[in-house]
């Protein structure tokens, strides 16, 4: 795989953009831009994603309603999970469609049942690897990651890939647990600050758009592929 780096034009061996340390407690020792990447949450925890308390925690369809989505929008949730998420999702865009990318099958399996017991036809469970989200070029309105990005093993790659997979114009939404507030009870490495958030999406060459700060413990971060790009990766 072919990576270029949008800011400078140069090909990038991706692990030239790591740096490995000792793990810390969550952590799985991999620094990439100053962040220690946090472990991947496992499909056991489930559970977790789907507690009632995350509505007045999260306000999930507060989230969905800031996207601004039109009807027929192409949609990417990646890092999907069990599809708390997706499904308001694809409420939110009847006559479009929710890919729901996540690396673990027994997510992907979770959110199969969810759609057959919900009817949500217009979702499309997509398994992509640590590095790739496996999404068709140029297809993607928006892409969101709920409490997701942080634990990308390949945060780079992710994004370059993303980046392709994205129609020009189209947007990349992370909402992230505030690092800057030490109130926020989420362990460190599941949180993140507005300013590490742009460093990593910028440097792929994401410009930032705005960021919403109307949920009660997260930053809502939007920003744009600008219209006329080069590819990113080949
Ligand atoms: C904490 S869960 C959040 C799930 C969902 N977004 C939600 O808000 O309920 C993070 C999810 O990201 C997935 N994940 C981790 N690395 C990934 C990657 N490189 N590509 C796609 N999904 C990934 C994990 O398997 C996990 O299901």
């Amino acid at each position: 795989m072919g990576l270029w780096s949008c800011q400078t034009g140069q090909a990038i061996n991706g692990d030239g953009v790591y740096r490995y340390e000792q793990p810390s407690q969550d952590g799985i020792g991999k620094i990439y831009l100053g962040r220690e990447i946090s472990q991947v949450m496992g499909y056991e925890g489930a559970y977790w994603l789907e507690r009632p308390s995350r509505e007045l925690q999260e306000h999930p369809q507060l989230v969905v309603d800031l996207l601004g989505l039109a009807p027929d929008a192409v949609v990417a949730d990646l890092g999907a999970g069990s599809g708390y998420m997706t499904q308001r999702l694809a409420r939110a865009v009847p006559d479009g469609k929710v890919l729901a990318v996540d690396v673990q099958p027994e997510m992907i399996e979770l959110l199969n049942q969810r759609i057959t017991e919900e009817a949500l036809t217009s979702i499309e469970p997509v398994l992509g690897t640590e590095a790739d989200p496996h999404l068709p070029d140029a297809s993607i309105d928006l892409a969101l990651m709920v409490d997701a990005y942080h634990e990308f093993k390949y945060p780079h790659e992710m994004m370059t890939h993303l980046w392709d997979a994205l129609k020009p114009g189209g947007q990349v939404v992370l909402a992230e647990y505030r690092a800057e507030n030490p109130l926020v009870m989420i362990k460190r490495l599941h949180k993140m600050s507005e300013k590490q958030v742009k460093r990593e999406l910028q440097a792929v060459g994401f410009e930032w758009v705005k960021t919403d700060e109307s949920l009660p413990q997260q930053h809502l971060l939007f920003f744009a592929k600008p219209m006329a790009t080069a590819p990113q990766s080949s």
